[in-house]
């Protein structure tokens, strides 16, 4: 039985992380400021230390004792970098630096940073490899980028053996769609379920890689523990996109709605297409998406129905 601290084990993909850690057995700990995320999403008897992890200290008592360190903490929003550089980089840099630095004086067997496809930035050349050079458009996917670099350099500098994970389009149950800054997917079945129309940001023709979360946990837990892999970046995701319109019509079909969306200006710092390719995450982690985006669609439908009461 291995010790793993969930960063942003409160929120959504960490805790997803937690209740699957439980299950197998092992022992978790969870960091988190609850900026964002819920104390309600937090399993009872899961040790919880609370703070900012950028701040002296904090990262320094996470860390005592763990053997793996999963690095879901972030503010992960591209719009909000944009109106909020500074502020962002404080919780997806900063803080990213101190738990390194923690994780490597602790004596952390493995730590899995959460990166992101916007580090790709807005090149046309699809679909996204790990190989091609990384030219972000946004404080987000450039701070996404720092922490991937930090965490190369701590396994060179250091020894202390990272894992840097590219994440495309997540969605699933416990995503929040309580702030303007949401993933799309959970503010669409939000409006869909009130009857509203879901905006649209330019005329729904951009791409995305949409991968379940419980896909993602599988990909992080392979990069814990598989031999062989320190100092990687790694997509994950399905390898498939489609467009927002697509995902709007496959939406209504699930919700049984015709609720049509309303459109609005396209989006700033947008990239207008982003899918896959995941030869290496099958390559060197054994990694496969399981969940059809119908099949994770339903489930997240049936997940905010049963979490909104009717009415609401
Ligand atoms: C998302 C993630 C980010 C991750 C990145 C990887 C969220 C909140 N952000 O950014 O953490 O690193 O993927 O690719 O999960 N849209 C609308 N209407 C809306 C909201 C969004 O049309 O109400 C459109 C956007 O313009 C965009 C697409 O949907 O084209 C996806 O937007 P969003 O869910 O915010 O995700 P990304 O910006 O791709």
């Amino acid at each position: 039985m291995a010790l793993y601290l969930v960063t942003g084990g409160a929120g959504f993909i960490g805790s997803h992380l937690v209740e699957r850690l439980l299950i197998r057995g092992e022992s978790v700990r969870v960091a988190d400021n609850f900026s964002s995320g819920l104390r309600s999403n937090i399993p009872g008897g899961v040790e919880v230390v609370e703070g900012d992890l950028a701040a002296p200290g904090v990262a320094a008592r996470a860390v005592v004792g763990a053997d793996y360190v999963l690095h879901m903490a972030a503010v992960p929003s591209v719009p909000r970098s944009v109106a909020d550089p500074i502020g962002t980089n404080h919780d997806n840099v900063d803080a990213t630096l101190q738990v390194l630095v923690a994780a490597r004086d602790a004596g952390v067997r493995r730590v899995v940073f959460s990166g992101s496809s916007a580090e790709y930035g807005d090149s046309p050349d699809l679909p996204k490899r790990e190989d091609m050079p990384p030219t972000p458009v946004t404080p987000y996917g450039l701070q996404k980028l720092i922490g991937e670099q930090y965490c190369r350099m701590f396994t060179s500098l250091y020894g202390l053996e990272t894992v840097s994970l590219r994440y495309f389009n997540v969605f699933g149950p416990r995503q929040s769609p309580d702030s303007p800054y949401s993933g799309v997917i959970s503010l669409f079945i939000s409006a869909l379920l009130r009857g509203q129309s879901p905006t649209v940001f330019g005329n729904g023709s951009q791409t995305r890689d949409f991968v379940y979360v419980t896909d993602v946990v599988n990909g992080v837990l392979r990069a814990a523990t598989t031999l062989g892999v320190a100092g990687e970046s790694i997509n994950i995701a399905t390898g498939r996109s489609v467009s927002v319109l697509q995902l709007v019509r496959a939406l209504q079909q699930v919700a049984g709605t015709i609720v049509e969306p309303t459109f609005a200006p396209p989006r700033g710092g947008d990239v207008l297409h982003s899918q896959a390719d995941i030869t290496k995450a099958r390559t060197l982690l054994g990694f496969e998406p399981a969940v059809s985006l119908e099949d994770g669609l339903r489930d997240t439908v049936a997940w905010f129905k049963q979490a909104t009461p009717v009415g609401a």
